[in-house]
């Protein structure tokens, strides 16, 4: 409940003064240092006063490729005279919206595909005192290949499960579709839901994963937008098959438009029986509800996710033991990404045949992907899995834009590192990608053009773990802020070959040392954006450090090196 207190007063004052927090901490017996570890990790509390108007621009991936610096730069300008207790601009990262970037947010209200001069135009309205509203896509549901309803009536698998009680025969279908989690690590779904369901502990819970924060990773807002009842339907199922009888959807609290339509979805499900006592009438009991996240990419991570479920720091625990065994409130949980529910009404509804046939190349299943970056026509795809990059960045995503030739690719955000033009062939597959020293990921194709500099994308990256680093571990924590330092040095200039020569081991050790020791996935994977700059475009490395040349123009500039001055402080 603690997140619910913190909002009121934050809704109530602006910011979370000391003496309310304090009154908090009597009223619920909590003592205050833990009411304050907790809200001052979330960058979306504020502990003072914020200005009237707090424009954030967010400097990630997508966005930097497509103009954010420019468009932060040209803001200071705007507002160089204003007070700082009227308008402050400040960084923040990915809002979700990197099909239409450059994103910003004034007051917690997210505007994409912003100029500066719209920006302003709102920022000024917000002083003056007027209100301002988010812009709200009225569009018409998307169809899906992936929705075996259509028309029909939906919830059919739940129908017929709750007649036949077989859920053995759910975890064989899954597991001879081969169905894995689509969240990153690719963990086959059927193990991770039969080691819940052999738990004894009578209490168990379903948590879906729609944090959804990391840059280019938009897949998961396509779904919810388009698919609710399939996601509602993979988290009831998961539930009858594990006898957990609660499900939690973790959301991103960018994402206002998908908690109203899954919260719409949930209610028409309890008015239909579909969820509540005696789902259709049967002896099955779950109940679902949403949950939106405080905010912060560590929050995906599942056990820092369940962390901040229970009201605390989202910091990730050690592992194993893992949330099957060990999970939410410590009871065995499930936990999956969005799209790896909504493949399980699939397949049950339309076998592990139709499953299979989906795919190319060997590959099984559709797969929905974010494109942005320099492409023509940024967005979310409905593509085979096993398709070649080529064809989802050149004929969905309408190649490079204006003409330009690819330069590199991340398949999968900063976490997958970048691949070169000539493996533009790769297959989107675990394997094919894992193969190609990349990953699957997220499905977070990040596109960039011939004009894009790699160090300054790898610099970037770094920048993010550094930003969202929990800080928990030090390897992360120190790690993260080290390279950073490194990779700013090498884009500024300056640095002598002998200095280089012990930078690229020190960056060797340094990226081993994260890899084996830091506790989670974030940093583990720091490294991956520069080694794989450093794999693929060592030439253009090289001339940065060796002869203080950007062929990009980018580094070297008084604007790239006011960007890390920009980029210090997302946490409060
Ligand atoms: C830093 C970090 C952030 C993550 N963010 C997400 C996320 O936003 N959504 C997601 O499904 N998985 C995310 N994951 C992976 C989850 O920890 C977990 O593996 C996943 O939710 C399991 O679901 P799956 O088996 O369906 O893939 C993240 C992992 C790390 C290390
Ligand atoms: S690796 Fe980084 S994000 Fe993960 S627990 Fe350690 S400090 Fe936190
Ligand atoms: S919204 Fe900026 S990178 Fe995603």
């Amino acid at each position: 409940m603690i997140f619910d207190d913190l909002r009121a007063i934050q809704l109530r004052y602006g910011f979370l003064p000391k003496a309310e927090l304090e009154g908090l901490s009597q009223h619920t017996q909590t003592p205050l240092y833990q009411i304050h570890s907790v809200a001052s990790f979330y960058p979306h509390f504020h502990l003072v006063p914020p200005p009237k108007a707090e424009i954030r621009v967010c400097a990630d991936m997508s966005c930097h490729l497509n103009g954010a610096g420019e468009l932060r730069a040209d803001l200071e300008g705007r507002f160089a005279n204003s007070r700082p207790d009227e308008v402050q601009i400040r960084d923040v990262s990915c809002l979700g919206r990197c099909d239409h970037a450059p994103a910003i947010s004034i007051n917690d209200h997210i505007f994409a595909d912003v100029t500066a001069a719209h920006a302003e135009q709102l920022a000024r309205s917000v002083v003056r005192g007027d209100d301002i509203h988010e812009p709200r896509p009225e569009q018409a549901r998307i169809a899906c290949k992936a929705d075996p309803y259509g028309e029909s009536e939906k919830y059919a698998v739940v129908r017929e499960l709750v007649q036949s009680n077989a859920w053995d025969d759910v975890l064989a279908q899954l597991k001879a579709a081969e169905l894995k989690g689509m969240g990153g690590a690719g963990f086959p779904t059927s193990m991770k839901w039969d080691l819940v369901r052999r738990q004894p502990d009578p209490v168990k819970y379903i948590v879906c994963n729609a944090d959804e924060s990391e840059p280019g990773t938009i897949k998961d807002r396509f779904i919810m937008t388009n698919l609710p009842h399939l996601l509602v339907e993979g988290m009831i199922i998961a539930g009858l098959v594990t006898g957990a009888k609660r499900g939690i959807l973790y959301i991103r609290h960018e994402y206002r438009l998908q908690e109203e339509i899954l919260g719409e979805e949930i209610r028409r499900c309890y008015r239909a029986g579909l969820l509540g006592n005696k789902i259709l009438g049967s002896n099955l009991d779950y109940d679902l509800e949403v949950f939106v996240s405080p905010g912060g990419y560590i929050c995906g991570e599942e056990s820092a996710l369940i962390e901040a479920i229970e009201g605390h720091r989202a910091e990730p625990r050690n592992k194993p033991p893992f949330p099957g065994q060990i999970g939410l409130w410590q009871k065995p949980t499930v936990i999956n990404n969005v799209e790896t529910f909504i493949n399980v009404p699939q397949i049950l509804a339309r076998g592990t045949d139709w499953f299979v046939a989906q795919g190319v190349g060997g590959s099984r299943g559709l797969k929905f992907v974010g494109v942005s970056g320099h492409v023509a026509r940024p967005g979310i795809f409905e593509v085979p899995m096993g398709t070649p990059m080529r064809d989802v960045i050149f004929s969905h995503a309408g190649g490079v834009r204006g003409g330009r030739q690819l330069k590199a690719f991340a398949p999968s955000g900063p976490s997958s590192g970048f691949l070169p033009a000539p493996a533009v062939d790769v297959r989107l597959d675990f394997k094919a990608l894992a193969e190609a020293g990349s990953m699957m990921g997220s499905g977070a194709i990040v596109v960039c053009d011939d004009r894009t500099c790699m160090l300054d994308m790898a610099l970037n990256a770094v920048r993010f773990y550094r930003n969202e680093s929990c800080g928990k571990c030090v390897p992360c924590r120190v790690g993260s802020q080290k390279m950073a330092d490194m990779l700013m040095r090498w884009t500024q200039g300056g640095v002598p070959a002998s200095q280089y020569r012990t930078d690229l081991a020190l960056l060797d050790e340094l990226s081993q040392a994260m890899s084996l020791t830091s506790i989670c996935g974030l940093g583990q994977i720091v490294p991956a954006p520069i080694q794989s700059v450093i794999k693929h475009f060592r030439a253009e490395v090289d001339e940065h450090v060796l002869q203080g040349k950007c062929t990009s123009g980018i580094c070297f500039t008084p604007a790239a090196r006011a960007g890390e001055a920009q980029r210090v402080g997302i946490r409060p």
